[in-house]
């Protein structure tokens, strides 16, 4: 008796083995039509990576870029909310899992989509949060795209790394900080993160970076302007420019409608339009390293 129980243990281990070798090569296949993935770090949180996300990738596909969004915050995707998602749902085909569209065509994958009400929590531990991930990228119908960005949850846990391990071939980390000292503390954190896992710097993006007075005009500096670009030198990483705070980056955001779309004339807008470019300059001559 007790050797059936071993061989029908191996036998099911072997079949765990060939069905995670199958989902392994089809995310391979998948990620292979997936020009340039950018990952959206911070070591801390509430700083706008989201915000960034958001604005970067639908910047990106203004611009005619094929774009996706992998909300990989498991515990607190905001990705749909910000995009006027909230409340669609993943529907599957035989070719796999098919994205959400979203305004101007950026493709989108979320927890969010999933979960069966506003309440309710993802109670999941590391290797959990990595099975999702994983199923995310292998088995998402993500097509052609030029650009994948990744939003991630704060700090340097479960879901970053998962996401760096899963993709190695990863263009590189966007890190998004305020310009306190306190942040620039945890900016250290996320830039040695990436360097730890051979994933390259893009660069630093200050948000919040000081606040227009919407009545005078009057610049002030709320969380004193200038610490980001002054970690990004000490670092030796790219700057890749300042975000003011803006209230209507927060009123579109809470609306569900990209803030580059509905304001493009803005001043925080050409900010991100700005940092695209430079995004842009950074895949391009960092294309030829790349692992095929
Ligand atoms: N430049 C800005 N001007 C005004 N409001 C902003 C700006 N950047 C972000 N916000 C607002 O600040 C809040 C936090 O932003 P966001 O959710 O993007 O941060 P996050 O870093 O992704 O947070 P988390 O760590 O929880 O994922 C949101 O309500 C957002 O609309
Ligand atoms: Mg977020």
């Amino acid at each position: 008796m007790r050797g059936v129980g071993l061989n029908e243990d191996r036998g099911e281990q072997e079949n765990w083995m060939k069905k995670f070798s199958e989902q392994e090569k089809r995310l391979r296949d998948r990620m292979k039509n997936v020009e340039h993935k950018i990952a959206v770090i911070s070591g801390k949180g509430g700083v706008g990576k989201t915000v960034v996300t958001v604005n970067l990738a639908t910047a990106s596909a203004l611009k005619g870029y094929r774009v996706g969004i992998l909300d990989a915050d498991i515990h607190g995707p905001s990705i749909p909310k910000m995009l006027g998602l909230h409340g669609q749902r993943l529907q599957a085909g035989p070719p796999g899992i098919f994205p959400v569209m979203g305004p101007m065509n950026v493709k989108v994958v979320s927890m969010d989509f999933l979960l069966p009400s506003d309440e309710s929590p993802v109670i999941w531990r590391g290797p959990l949060k990595m099975s999702a991930i994983r199923q995310f990228l292998a088995d998402v119908v993500w097509g052609d795209l030029d650009f994948l960005f990744i939003d991630l949850p704060p700090g340097t846990g479960d879901e970053p790394l998962s996401v760096m391990q899963l993709l190695p071939e990863m263009d590189g980390s966007i890190i998004v900080t305020i310009p306190s000292e306190v942040s620039q503390i945890v900016v250290k954190k996320a830039v040695m993160f990436s360097r730890e896992l051979k994933v390259p710097v893009i660069g630093v993006i200050e948000n919040m970076s000081s606040f227009i007075c919407p009545n005078c005009g009057a610049e002030i500096d709320i969380f004193r302007s200038g610490g980001g670009e002054k970690i990004a030198k000490d670092l030796s990483v790219p700057f890749l420019g300042k975000i003011p705070i803006d209230p209507k980056i927060c009123e579109a955001s809470d609306e569900g409608i990209p803030f580059v779309v509905k304001y493009p004339d803005s001043r925080s807008a050409k900010s991100f339009m700005e940092i695209v470019e430079k995004v842009e300059a950074f895949v391009k001559t960092h294309q030829k390293g790349k692992i095929e």
